[in-house]
């Protein structure tokens, strides 16, 4: 079968978050594919319910820190954890710029929700579509970009090797097929592959089923160094249902805001605001106790203005599943939601393979530990996405200005070389 072949400088895998803020961040300069196994709006960012967290000021960076660390079980890398908290603000600076709607005060000022382990209120929102929000605007802001075409229904299969000048092995771009099994073949100098993550692999999950682990995969067949691989992340509240596909999230934000976990007898069984893992412990022991297949959560603590602006979507959700969320609590179960472990990177998101680049939840820089703090997963896709669009940049400018020097040094020594020449012609004509 016949091979497409497309020569770019950077091939970006992968349309969440992570794919879209790394092409945005490139100079306009370098030519980009960016690939969406189906179609764009299948990515997990665009699931993502709650919000962003942001450091809402220097006072605030300790108990961030700590909070972030707590939840991952102190098995963060603290680099990784600095750097994510201390580019929070710049990133939401950046986003409100291109666009994104945040909620506000009535004064105009950001609004602030709460999620459970987070010691205050530091997460940005939009209504609880925030995922939707920021991937739509970041979508069409790379839709503009005059450098980057988005290929969608088409699947990386693998990735590319080649060698460079000093015989090291490096990734060379990638190899791929189309909706109607075309292969199609990407030349690139840097590849970032933003895959997503796993939850496809999983029976219940809150993710969208074609997110694989492909990038993972991919990297390990190459000898790429994979990290903590059985870091899953299960999450507390998605509405239970005995329909098949994927399971629909109730957002964090929403026990953040006051709702409560009941057991069968209406009686609360946990701290709701604990690290997510540790409530999901309480709830399957809670449904192993009563021999049941999920518990409740009510929302009657929750302010009938947060139900009505702030819980929209959930509430549209739960009607159509026959719950009214304002009247009566509704069931829920865990669900699988996030990976923290991946293909192990570096702060530049670089990978153990030269040239070879991950971001979002196909990789592991460490910033989540063992279990993620809520809400850090949007920011921390952007946040190493950025340094990995940051990293390639400054690559590029070292390989072209050393490329210039190598050109003006040629030059220079043909120069050389000829006046050499010149100066022997008129030696050997005894003119000299
Ligand atoms: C949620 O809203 O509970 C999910 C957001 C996240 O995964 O942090």
């Amino acid at each position: 079968m016949s091979c497409k072949v497309i020569d770019a400088d950077v091939v970006i895998v992968g349309c969440g978050v992570a794919g879209l803020y790394c092409a945005l961040n490139l100079p306009r300069a370098l030519k980009v594919v960016l690939l969406a196994k189906t179609t764009v709006d299948e990515c997990d960012s665009m699931l993502a319910q709650g919000g962003i967290c942001v450091l809402r000021d220097e006072d605030d960076y300790e108990s961030f820190f700590e909070d972030t660390l707590r939840a991952g079980h102190y098995e963060n890398r603290l680099e990784s954890v600095d750097m994510m908290i201390r580019a929070s603000r710049p990133i939401i600076d950046d986003l409100v710029k291109r666009g994104v709607r945040f909620a506000r005060t009535a004064s105009g000022e950001l609004d602030y929700t709460r999620e459970g382990a987070h010691s205050r209120p530091r997460i940005v929102y939009h209504e609880d579509i925030t995922g939707e929000e920021i991937t739509t605007h970041l979508l069409a802001c790379v839709r503009g970009l005059p450098n980057a075409t988005v290929l969608e229904n088409t699947c990386m299969t693998d990735i590319l090797e080649g060698f460079d000048a000093a015989g090291a092995r490096v990734c060379r771009g990638i190899v791929a097929e189309d909706a109607a099994g075309g292969r199609l073949q990407i030349n690139a100098d840097a590849t970032v592959l933003a895959t997503g993550g796993v939850g496809g692999l999983y029976k219940h999950s809150t993710n969208y089923p074609c997110l694989t682990g492909d990038g993972c995969r991919v990297a390990a067949e190459h000898g790429v160094l994979l990290e903590n691989m059985d870091f899953v992340q299960i999450h507390p509240t998605t509405l239970w249902t005995e329909k098949p596909g994927r399971s629909f999230l109730i957002s964090e934000s929403a026990r953040g805001e006051g709702a409560i976990l009941l057991n069968a007898a209406g009686e609360r069984f946990c701290d709701e605001l604990q690290p997510r893992d540790v409530v999901s412990g309480h709830i399957l022991r809670q449904m192993e106790a009563e021999d049941s297949s999920y518990v409740w959560l009510s929302f009657e603590r929750v302010a009938r203005e947060e139900l009505e602006h702030h819980f929209i979507h959930i509430c549209e959700q739960c009607r159509a599943e026959g719950y009214d969320i304002f009247t009566e609590p509704i069931p829920v179960v865990p669900a699988q939601h996030y990976f923290m472990g991946g293909i192990h990177v570096d702060s530049d998101s670089q990978t153990t393979l030269p040239h070879l680049f991950a971001a979002g939840e196909t990789c592991c820089n460490g910033v989540h530990g063992r279990n993620r703090l809520a809400s850090n997963s949007l920011l921390e896709g952007l946040v190493f996405a950025q340094r990995a669009a940051d990293k390639i940049m400054r690559d590029r400018f070292a390989a072209d200005t050393a490329a210039r020097l190598a050109a003006a040094a040629a030059a220079r020594s043909r120069f050389v070389a000829g006046s050499r020449d010149v100066t022997d012609v008129a030696l050997q004509c005894g003119a000299i």
